[in-house]
């Protein structure tokens, strides 16, 4: 009687090709042997980057172009393109903006949370950031800067507890200025990529203190980065923010 390799040689054409190379990985799994997985293409979406509104030397010589193009297309796409990862096996979170993926972390799947924690609060934080930076006014204006004026007593006042949250960063994160969820502005840090979301709490304007974001151009120098950040702030678009206090 014909075994199963011998009756296929008598198939021509392609399709003996085809079974044949199944009846081969059949006996390879049937010896034990691993057959390599299928290569499945990475997903590219639902998260996408967003484009910098702006170009990436418009921040020169505060933060210099190498490092925004390093930031903005290597380290937010990766962030973008491990969310998608995680959201891809997990088709329950389908539909959900980033903001609420981040702004509730304990209702996630437990193999989820984690990737979520990181890469969708890279990609939020991010995609928060890039806009409040820019050329677009030298102060904040209008609602915030009567806000600011009340919390901290001035705008220099505020600077320098923003900094000094920024300089308290031990390792990578962020210093925040928020709107608690009383309404009353705050400053506040996050470790990593956590975003104030997580806390209930919106952010206005943040400064990301990962090395990514000034080592290129000031190395160790934390505090001229931070000096620098305060130079490019878009106040107009942060301010406009502010007052649409329903948004997040
Ligand atoms: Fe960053």
């Amino acid at each position: 009687m014909m075994n199963r390799r011998t009756a296929l040689k008598h198939l021509g054409g392609a399709a003996s090709t085809l079974l044949l190379t199944e009846a081969l990985r059949s006996e390879a799994l049937s010896n034990g042997q691993a057959a390599a997985p299928p290569v499945a293409a990475a997903p590219t979406g639902p998260f996408s980057l967003p484009p910098l509104p702006y170009a990436y030397d418009a921040l020169e010589p505060n933060f210099d172009a190498q490092t925004m193009h390093l930031h903005h297309d290597k380290h937010h796409q990766t962030y973008v393109n491990n969310l998608n990862a995680a959201v891809a096996v997990h088709p329950e979170l389908a539909g959900k903006t980033v903001e609420q993926l981040v702004s509730n972390l304990a209702v996630l799947p437990e193999a989820a949370r984690t990737a979520v924690r990181n890469s969708g609060g890279g990609h939020a934080n991010h995609s928060f950031w890039w806009p409040t930076l820019g050329k677009g006014g030298a102060a904040p204006t209008g609602e915030l800067a009567k806000a600011i004026d009340a919390k901290f007593g001035s705008l220099p006042a505020f600077e320098d507890k923003l900094t000094a949250a920024a300089m308290s960063v031990f390792g990578s994160g962020w210093a925040w200025l928020v709107r608690s969820s009383d309404g009353t502005l705050a400053i506040e840090t996050t470790p990593n990529q956590d975003s104030p979301l997580a806390l209930g709490h919106k952010p206005v304007l943040g400064i990301d203190v990962w090395e990514h974001a000034y080592y290129l151009k000031y190395q160790n120098k934390r505090v001229d980065y931070v000096k620098a950040f305060f130079q490019v702030i878009n106040w107009d678009y942060v301010s406009g923010q502010f007052a649409q206090k329903d948004k997040v």
